[in-house]
């Protein structure tokens, strides 16, 4: 039996997600969103290049939670996206809402699924998909780390004129401007970046990386980014539909892992079947430590405004 993906939120992230999963024919795929027509009209579109890429995984759009009923993962990207001038957490009240009542949905009808939350602002609104579902930590987790890692491996390459397969990229911390790219276990072919270009340059690309979701923000002007986060997602679902316990940057929620608790940050975990096997804890020098946990104090105050009704 095929594995059954639900994607929430049929716009650009999801619609990339959705097209991806399918392609890689990591299963069948729902397509859902509120907006009618819309769903079914990018799912039929999709499905439509099958023959030509030569997959064939199912692609339905709805608007019925029904049809999300046994999902093997579940894909919140309902939501609004960034304009410019706005920040993560400016979309904070808007999405806490469209997070929850769409878990609360769909995770009644999928107690199995593992949940991946992309919606913004990402760690805090891993805890209200946290909260909304149910679900216990290892099955609510956020996909940005290996978006983040991704722009940095691309800045990287580009720096060092290398190809990007060569390049391999450490971020830690919340997904946003605090968070902490580490340059020391940032490589290419195994060196570190410190070793290969000169200190303002690894400073350059680590701050672009901080920024990076912002600068396509204002690039695009009305709209945030989409391939890379929509591929980001394809590779979690992958990881967990063939149990590949793959360890991957994801946002995950702590519980004294890092000197840190009840929250969601940036860390390596092991990703399987089950979902979060395990998070890899790596030694830290005090400079990072203290730049991890100011990342993680800021997501604990957006978790903080979190209204105590939504449900635990
Ligand atoms: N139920 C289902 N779908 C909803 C709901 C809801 N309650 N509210 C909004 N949506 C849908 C919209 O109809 C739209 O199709 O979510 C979709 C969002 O799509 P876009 O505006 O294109 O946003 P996108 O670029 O996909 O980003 C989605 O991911 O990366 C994050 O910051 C980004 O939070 C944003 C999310």
């Amino acid at each position: 039996m095929r594995n059954k993906i639900t994607v929430i939120g049929a716009g650009h992230v999801g619609e990339t997600v959705a097209f991806n999963c399918a392609r890689l024919e990591l299963g069948d795929v729902v397509l859902l969103d509120i907006l009618d027509g819309v769903p079914q009209g990018k799912a039929l579109d999709s499905f439509e290049s099958s023959p030509i890429f030569g997959f064939d995984s199912n692609i339905l759009g709805t608007n019925d939670y029904a049809e999300t009923a046994d999902s093997d993962v579940l894909v919140m990207t309902a939501g609004l996206a960034r304009q410019p001038g706005m920040s993560r957490d400016d979309l904070f009240y808007k999405n806490l809402e469209i997070v929850e009542t769409c878990i609360a949905q769909a995770a009644k009808l999928s107690p199995g699924a593992v949940i991946i939350v992309v919606t913004n602002p990402l760690d805090a609104m891993c805890e209200v998909a946290r909260r909304a579902s149910g679900f216990p930590r290892q099955r609510v987790i956020g996909m940005a780390g290996i978006l983040d890692s991704a722009r940095m491996r691309s800045f990287i390459a580009r720096e060092l004129g290398v190809s990007v397969e060569n390049t391999h990229a450490f971020v830690l911390g919340g997904h946003g401007d605090s968070m902490v790219p580490l340059a020391r276990y940032s490589t290419v072919a195994g060196i570190p970046i410190t070793n290969l270009m000169p200190e303002d340059r690894v400073d350059a690309i680590i701050d672009r990386t901080r920024k990076g979701g912002g600068e396509i923000v204002s690039l695009l002007k009305t709209g945030s980014a989409y391939y890379a986060p929509g591929l980001a997602v394809a590779e979690m679902v992958e990881a967990i539909v063939k149990d590949k316990h793959k360890i991957l940057p994801c946002a995950a929620y702590l519980e004294g892992e890092y000197g840190l608790s009840e929250t969601y940050a940036g860390v390596p975990i092991q990703l399987g079947r089950t979902g979060m096997e395990k998070i890899v804890e790596i030694e830290l020098t005090d400079d990072e430590r203290d730049a991890f946990h100011a990342s993680a104090e800021s997501v604990k105050e957006l978790i903080a405004m979190i209204p105590a009704a939504t449900a635990t």
